[in-house]
């Protein structure tokens, strides 16, 4: 059985008041309503990350992310939050490659590959994102697109680190547009990612893989989405923002 996972990407969202008390009310949910087969993901801000990580010391399967790390282990980065920071405040995932970051950070596959490396040398998970543009969409280059992007970032890794990699599959054409992909888009992505991880690692590593989708996804379309047997959850933005409608998502499955 591979682990199921929903993890809310706040971005740039929450003054430090308003993340504690989302955190809050987010444990209490999954507390009282019993949520206890999917591991619930807080990817925060750096600045959050400390004091959302004491709120949720002790909860079973609420989880700390960061949405981001330098690929340094440490030195003169002015700016920069290194992954050895990351894991002493009780983070264990971090996002890399987010298309937000790839456009306007200009962060290539080059360069997540190094951060990836730095992730899981800390000891820490990345959840890797990967999609695709519209106009590539409609060129109908989409898989080959996305399976390029794992190649040049992950494959270089060994088995069992790979093995360690959450994948986020988000098009970016459904990211913040409201315009979710179908459920059969979502499935037919996530089985080709699957299958080109087969041929690289193996059918048995490749099933053990965890693919969450992303965009657009809210509590009226998340159980027709997780439907798919290759998505395993979600990489949720906009409505990770109201703990009812995040939470609402967690249990779609
Ligand atoms: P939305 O859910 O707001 O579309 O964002 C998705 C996303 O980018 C999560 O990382």
């Amino acid at each position: 059985m591979r682990e199921k996972i929903v993890a809310g990407n706040w971005k740039m969202n929450n003054t430090m008041e308003e993340g504690l008390k989302l955190t809050s009310e987010v444990v209490h949910m999954v507390e009282d309503e019993s949520i206890n087969q999917v591991k619930v993901i807080l990817a925060t801000p750096f600045i959050h990350l400390s004091n959302v990580s004491k709120l949720i010391q002790g909860v079973d399967n609420v989880y700390l992310a960061a949405q981001n790390c330098n690929e340094h282990k440490s030195g003169a980065y002015t700016g920069e939050i290194s992954a050895a920071m990351l894991k002493s405040i009780g983070a264990e995932f971090v996002i890399l490659g987010h298309s937000e970051r790839r456009e306007y950070f200009n962060e290539s596959n080059q360069l997540l590959k190094e951060r990836t490396d730095t992730v899981l040398n800390e000891g820490l998970r990345p959840i890797f994102c990967c999609g695709e543009s519209l106009e590539i969409r409609e060129a109908e280059t989409h898989e080959s697109f996305v399976c390029q992007q794992l190649t040049e970032s992950l494959f270089h890794l060994d088995a069992d680190s790979f093995s360690k990699v959450v994948i986020a599959y988000e098009p970016i054409w459904a990211i913040g547009t409201g315009k979710t992909a179908s459920s059969e888009q979502a499935q037919e992505m996530h089985a080709a990612i699957r299958t080109h991880i087969a041929q690289k690692y193996g059918q048995e590593v490749a099933n053990e893989i965890v693919i969450l989708y992303g965009g657009s996804c809210k509590p009226s379309n998340a159980s027709e989405i997780f439907a798919g047997k290759d998505v395993d959850g979600g990489l949720i933005g906009g409505a990770s923002l109201k703990s009812r409608d995040f939470v609402d998502i967690i249990k779609s499955f």
